[in-house]
Order: C-alpha cells, then structure tokens, then sequence
C-alpha cells in the first residue's frame, strides 16, 4: 500500500496518493485534484511541478549528482566519447561494438545538407545571431524530409539524421557567415573531428587536430547532453506534446536554449568577464553590482534551479579548462578573472545564503575560446551538446501511455464581465 497525502479542504478530506521515483524522490499525485476538489495548483516557474516521470537523467541538486541512464556523468566524460553518451541516452543502454559501429555508419551516411539549403545560409543578414539561424534551419529540415515516421527504424533514421547533420548546419552558418569556402563532412573523421574539420579547415590552411582539443570538445558536448526537465527540454517535450513534427519540436528546443538565463549564459558569462577584463579586472564591481537588489546585474555562470550545491559538470569544466590551456600552452586573462570571481564570490555571505555557485556556463565558455569558437557561436555549441537528451527526452514523451497535449491551466486576475461599447460611445 504506497503512501497518502491529505488534503483538508471546506470540511472534507481528500487522499492524494505519493508516487516514489527509483531514487526515492517523491512526489503528490495531483491528476485528480481539480476533478475532485475543484482546486488547481499555482507553481509560477514550475518550481515544484513534476511535469513527467521519466527514466533518462537523474538529477540531486542537494548533494551535486547527475547520471545518464544510471551512469555517472563523471564516468562518462572520463571513459566515453559525445557519440556513445548519445546512444545512451537516445536508446537508454551503452552500445556494443556491433551498434557504435552501425551508429558511426548511419552518422556519416546522413552528415551532407542538402545544397539547396546553402542557399538559406546567404540570405540572412549578416548580424544575425546563429541560434536564430539553427533554429529556424532545423524547423525547415521538415520541408526536405517531409516522410511521416512510423516505424521504429524510420524514427531511428529520422533522429540520426538531425544528430549528423546539425554539426555541419553549424559549420556551415559559421563559414558562410565569415564568407569562407564551406568545408563538407569527411568519413574518416569521428564525430568531434570532423566538426572541428569543417569549422576550421580552410583550402590554404589545412586545420591540424589536436587530441587535446579533440578531448576537450568531447567532454564539454557530453556533459550538456541532457540535463533533464530543464527550459529548452520543457519546450521540446510541450511544442512536442501538440504532436507537432519532431523538427519543429526541436527547433523549439534551441530557441529556448537561446535565453541568456538558459544556454546563452555561456555567452553571457564570456561578455560578462571581457567587461570586467576592459575595466581593469575590478570584479569586486561586478559581485557587488550582482548584490545590489536595485540591479538587475546577476553574475551570469552562478546559481541554478537545481542545484544548490557546485554543479557537477562545472567541476569537470574546471579541470578540462585548467588541462586545456596548459596543453596549448596559451594563457587567457579571462580565466584569470573567473578564478578569482569564483573565489571571492564562494567566501561571499550573499552567495552563500543563496547557495549560488558556479553553473556549467561559468568556465565552459573559455574553454570554447580555447578551441577557436566565436562566442556567438558558444550557444550554438551548447545546443549540439544537447540534442541527444531533446531526442531521448521526445522519444521518451512521444511512447507515454499517459501522454497528454501539455496545457496549463491559469487564476485569472483580469476584469469581470465588462460589455463591449461601440467606439463613438467610449471617452
Ligand atoms: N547573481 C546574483 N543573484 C542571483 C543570481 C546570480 N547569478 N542567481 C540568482 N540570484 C538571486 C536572485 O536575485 C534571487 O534573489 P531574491 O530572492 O532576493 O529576489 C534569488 O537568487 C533566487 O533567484 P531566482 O531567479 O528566483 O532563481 P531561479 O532558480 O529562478 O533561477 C537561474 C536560476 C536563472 C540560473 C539564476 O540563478 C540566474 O539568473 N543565474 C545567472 C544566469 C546563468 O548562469 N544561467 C545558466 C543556468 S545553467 C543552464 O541553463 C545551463
């Protein structure tokens, strides 16, 4: 017999049954709630809100966890490559050999875009932020691939062809952008390898991989692979829910990863700390600006819905920063402000009572200009990190027996009734 919550409401009690995760996390079975009482819940921010049940991610806030499927992400971004942590999540298993093999094949197979798309790239104006462009070229991959998706294999097919080729759509943005020679996808090369290839390859310089790098760029596009009921992967799983196609469903997805409070943070952080750079590295202004309750300043890279501890993943940045920088042999200022930011700001009484520390965006972003990313592009780079858990996450909302369109309900505050008055009668 599981257990009960009593709700007491006008004389009358109701039970509210608790459902139990595999984790013990629990939760108060609301579905009946407005039926039976009348009641609905107000949770502004979906603070308290279990939106779904699901067996991709789990998360503790409290004690700084986070695994894929069961597995650690620390396991993951020691042992794994963004390939694998992508079939985990999108099939809920680790691949055998036969699998990966078949999964790299299928990779490579669907990594060409259509040339007519390139076309697309031309016409957008020149300051236009790459995440507007991704998102809208995603939603167009509809009009290219408008065969419906049945069967599982057709779904498979479906799912590995936006994995493949959303590397390329970003390499190609950017080298349109900067009106070079688009570099096209190469079968000898791995998944991180060949974006790496077709972004900075160039005719007269040829781009030479390096394993650090390389490394790098693993462990930062596995450790922003899922991150379960997040902004971005509400939307996919809410636009999703209207059954609308799984293009457009992600296309959602990117354009609420964009927000600067989501995963434009990474930009944010960067422009944060080039300000602080070209004012003389004072970041005691910008912590006490970020105290400041009469400034909307916040230190962006602090602080998380969740986690109310140091987020794991920034740990690992940390480190994969650290080894980075010491590889290439280059000194970035910015790190230099970061570190001491973070210092200052973890013995901050503010920061502490608020338990703000620093989130994966804080140190991810020098890492990004240690590759050669632009920071426009950082986002970009967050949101090919990222599809392997909207896929997992829609797949995973697509299969839900208890599936239901995603459609809140309201307490409205407006006026009461209030007749309509003909335009010559109103003052
Ligand atoms: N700097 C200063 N104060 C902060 C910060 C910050 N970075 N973050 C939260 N606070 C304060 C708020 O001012 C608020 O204070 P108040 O209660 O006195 O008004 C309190 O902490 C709670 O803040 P909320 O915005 O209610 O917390 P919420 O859980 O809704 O927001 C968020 C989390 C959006 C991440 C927030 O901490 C933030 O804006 N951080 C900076 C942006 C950032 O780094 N985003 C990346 C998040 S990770 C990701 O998406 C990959």
């Amino acid at each position: 017999m599981g257990e009960f919550v009593t709700l007491t409401y006008q004389g009358e009690s109701f039970e509210l049954p608790v459902i139990v995760g595999s984790e013990g996390e629990k939760a108060i079975d609301i579905s009946k709630l407005r039926s039976e009482t009348g009641l609905i819940t107000l949770d502004p921010g979906y603070a308290n809100t279990g939106a779904c049940q699901s067996s991709i991610t789990f998360m503790d806030g409290e004690k700084g966890i986070l695994r894929y499927r069961g597995i650690p992400v620390e396991e993951l971004a020691q042992h794994s490559t963004f390939k694998e942590t992508a079939y985990l999540l999108i099939n809920g298993r680790l691949p055998n050999t036969a699998e990966l093999r078949h999964f790299s094949i299928m990779l490579n197979d669907h990594s060409l875009i259509h040339e007519d798309m390139k076309a697309f790239y031309q016409n957008f104006p020149t300051a236009s932020h790459p995440m507007g462009i991704l998102s809208a070229m995603v939603n167009a991959l509809r009009s290219f691939y408008p065969e419906l998706e049945t069967s599982e294999e057709e779904t498979n097919i479906m799912v590995t062809r936006l994995l493949a080729k959303i590397r390329t759509m970003a390499a190609m943005s950017y080298k349109i952008s900067r009106g070079h020679t688009v570099v096209y996808p190469r079968p000898d090369l791995a998944y991180c390898e060949n974006f790496l290839n077709m972004m900075f390859d160039t005719p007269v310089k040829p781009y030479r991989l390096k394993k650090e790098v390389i490394r790098a760029l693993q462990v930062f596009w596995i450790l922003h692979a899922d991150h379960e009921q997040n902004c971005s992967t509400s939307a996919v799983r809410v636009v999703g829910s209207g059954r609308v196609n799984f293009y457009a469903a992600i296309s959602a997805g990117i354009a609420a990863l964009w927000g600067p409070l989501h995963g434009g943070a990474n930009q944010a952080v960067v422009d944060m700390l080039t300000a602080i750079h070209n004012d003389g590295g004072n970041f005691r202004k910008a912590i006490n600006r970020a105290k400041d309750k009469n400034d909307p300043f916040r230190l962006m890279g602090f602080g998380h819905r969740v986690y109310k501890t140091y987020d794991p993943r920034a740990k690992i940045m940390k480190k994969i920063c650290d080894q980075l920088l010491d590889s290439l042999d280059k000194h970035d200022p910015l790190l230099d402000i970061a570190r001491e930011l973070e210092a200052v700001a973890l013995e901050d009484p503010y920061f502490i009572d608020y338990n703000l520390y620093p989130n994966i965006d804080f140190y991810s972003g020098i890492v990004l200009r240690a590759i050669g990313i632009p920071t426009s592009m950082f986002t970009v780079m967050f949101a090919i990190g990222r599809l392997p858990g909207w896929i997992a996450q829609w797949k995973e909302s697509m299969d839900d027996p208890n599936w239901r369109i995603c459609r809140p309900r309201q307490i409205y505050i407006g006026p009461n009734i209030n007749h309509y008055i003909p335009i010559e009668k109103r003052e």
